[in-house]
């Protein structure tokens, strides 16, 4: 199969729509790039899953709430593009933020208020505390996303939840496309694939397994009839902190709806989420306490 790697949101936007023309189905897959194994099982649902896939690369600057964050993010666009073409992608294309939201910009080239999209309420509480403007600028660009490609679907990792939700809630609002939440894809120790992964020194990524071991330890609490959130959120928070890791947050939630601060227990069904920084770089993971495959 051919591949296209595009350079601009114009001819993306033309690329898809002639696409759609010829009758094919768009699977897409958006992302910020340093792509891994949990982006290329996305790209390998998608292209089960529908005609043709299409990847997005963009460092969105919208959804960075700290600049160093956003300078340190891995960048390799020519890498990303090998990677995805052998994954069976169809395109891969990447823009600017003038390219996206051209004459919505003010003269400091920062978006205008008037065109922020509302992240909706399943973005408070958590990331959306930890993270302010976070959501704002993840609903933003991914409802641009959406109106460039105009796919019939799109696929996302279960390793950013609340992220989930906030998508599946802005895709409902505006029609489509229908969203498939792929699980998240994990090193053989345990730690959640992430491109920020990458950043981490060696004794970080080494103390950074302590996170999923949290996670496991909350949803073996939960298998043998554990249902208060505080104990299990307890349990997650213990194990980031003994890894020596500098936990922002350990908490429960319960899959059927989204509250944010903790739900009334105790929970039929749970997932545990968790935030903490290594050094400098912050790692989220997240576990189903009452499903048997991993989340
Ligand atoms: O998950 C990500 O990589 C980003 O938040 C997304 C969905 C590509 C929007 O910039």
């Amino acid at each position: 199969m051919s591949f296209d790697l595009l350079r601009s949101v114009a001819e993306a936007r033309d690329f898809c729509a002639a696409r759609r023309d010829a009758g094919s189905r768009l699977g897409f897959v958006p992302t910020m790039g340093a792509l891994h194994e949990g982006h290329l099982a996305l790209v390998r649902a998608a292209a089960a899953a529908c005609d043709e896939v299409v990847v997005s690369v963009f460092v969105n600057p919208l959804q960075f709430n700290d600049p160093r964050d956003l300078e340190r993010y891995p960048r390799d666009l020519e890498g990303d593009a090998e990677l995805v073409r052998a994954a069976g992608a169809r395109m891969l294309f990447t823009g600017t933020l003038e390219g996206f939201f051209p004459d919505e910009l003010d003269e400091a080239g920062a978006l205008l208020p008037q065109h922020r999209v509302d992240p909706g309420s399943c973005a408070l509480g958590l990331e959306g505390e930890h993270r302010p403007g976070h959501f704002e600028g993840v609903a933003t660009i991914v409802d641009r996303l959406f109106e460039v490609v105009q796919p019939e679907q799109a696929f996302f990792g279960a390793k950013d939840y609340q992220q989930c939700l906030v998508v599946r809630d802005l895709a409902a609002r505006r029609g489509g496309p229908h969203i498939q939440v792929c699980p998240t894809v994990r090193e053989g120790d345990g730690l959640a694939r992430s491109s920020r992964n990458a950043l981490l020194t060696e004794g970080d990524r080494a103390r950074a397994v302590c996170l999923s071991k949290g996670l496991f330890a909350a949803r073996a609490a939960f298998a043998s009839g554990e249902r208060s959130p505080r104990v299990l959120a307890g349990l997650v928070a213990a194990a980031v902190e003994s890894g020596g890791l500098d936990l922002e947050y350990a908490a429960i939630r319960d899959p059927q709806r989204w509250t944010a601060g903790d739900p009334e227990g105790p929970l039929e069904q749970a997932v545990a989420l968790v935030a903490a920084r290594a050094g400098a770089v912050r790692l989220i993971d997240n576990l189903d306490l009452g499903a048997g495959g991993g989340a």
